[in-house]
């Protein structure tokens, strides 16, 4: 089984990033042969400072280290380290409909919120589906949000299947249940864009003052409360033991305790949580050169697969 993901370095990674997709995509690493890398083509979509660029994407690399993924299980790389992909990337274009790609809610949404609508934003599917589809991915570990992508790269699949014989896989998303979309401290889904995330590696003082924030609605601490309706009780549910929910939910529907007491205890919960991965953390950053030789040997074994792959539809379409 191949297992690829993407991620990308347009800010820090907060605890939406990790359980949506870092988390599956670590646990996956054990199962298959995984592909994961630095989404840099698609920050430019976004990101205009090239010094903020390459600073984020060592520091993507280095905390994605840091929670666990195994670079000897797991190839790490650039996407721009595999430049194939944008030659695959026009080809997929040349059959992707424009209408297919104007119902995309992410394009929809970045326009809704004032981003110019460039040609690249509007592609930003499309290069999307040759990441996916240049590593013959079966499975594709991701947030909710991105499930329509991958739809459409299915969609671009299958066009090319029907159009030039069997070139690609089709292949599947993976959504974690529990953290399809992971709340800000504000309900919404939690993303840098709108300001409401809570980073992985955020220092405690920052950590607790964003948790204390957390949004909540004005019941009396006497009064029972609704655990499925709160940002605190989601995000905990995240860290803590099925027991610890259980025993949470009950507190809440009890009433009796403040939203104080719950930020304070998820605060604990996401600061252990997080402890090992702090002190990995601080070990890589020791060995000044360790993550890039990661991605260089990541590149390495993805241009492999992205060669054998792009000979084959070269060769399929004519050229
Ligand atoms: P990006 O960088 O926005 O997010 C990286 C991953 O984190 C997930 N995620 C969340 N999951 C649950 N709750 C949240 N609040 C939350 N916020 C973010 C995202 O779903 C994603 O899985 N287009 C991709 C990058 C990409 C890619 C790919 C992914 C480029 N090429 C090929 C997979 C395959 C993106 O912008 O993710």
């Amino acid at each position: 089984m191949r297992i690829l993901s993407g991620i990308q370095p347009s800010g820090v990674l907060h605890i939406g990033n990790y359980f949506g997709m870092m988390q599956p995509a670590i646990a996956l690493q054990a199962q298959g042969e995984a592909f994961y890398f630095i989404a840099d083509y698609h920050a430019l979509t976004s990101v205009r400072d090239p010094k903020a660029l390459r600073e984020n994407i060592h520091r993507v690399a280095l905390d994605f280290l840091a929670c666990g993924l195994d670079p000897e299980r797991a190839a790490l790389f650039r996407q721009s380290d595999v430049p194939q992909v944008t030659e695959l990337a026009w080809i997929l274009s040349t059959v992707a409909p424009m209408g297919l790609l104007e119902r995309s809610h992410s394009y929809k949404d970045k326009l809704a919120r004032g981003m110019l609508p460039s040609v690249g934003l509007f592609n930003y599917p499309v290069l999307m589906a040759a990441d996916i589809l240049i590593y013959d991915s079966d499975v594709v570990p991701v947030g909710k949000d991105q499930k329509q992508h991958i739809e459409i790269t299915r969609d671009l699949a299958v066009k090319i299947n029907e159009t030039f014989g069997k070139v690609f896989k089709l292949p599947e998303p993976r959504i974690q249940a529990a953290a399809e979309i992971v709340p800000g401290i504000d309900g919404q889904k939690m993303s840098k864009s709108y300001g409401n995330n809570i980073d992985i590696f955020g220092n405690e003082k920052e950590m607790r003052t964003l948790v204390m924030s957390i949004v909540t609605d004005s019941t009396p601490v006497e009064t029972p409360k609704d655990p499925s309706r709160s940002t605190i009780f989601q995000l905990y549910s995240l860290f803590a033991t099925k027991n610890e929910i259980a025993e949470m939910r009950e507190r809440f529907q009890k009433g009796g305790t403040g939203y104080g007491d719950f930020k304070k205890e998820l605060f604990q919960k996401l600061w252990q949580y997080f402890a090992p991965m702090r002190k990995r953390r601080e070990e890589i950053l020791a060995d000044k050169s360790y993550v890039d030789s990661v991605l260089i040997r990541g590149a390495r074994r993805a241009n492999e697969v992205a060669n054998q792959v792009m000979q084959r539809v070269r060769s399929a379409v004519g050229l």
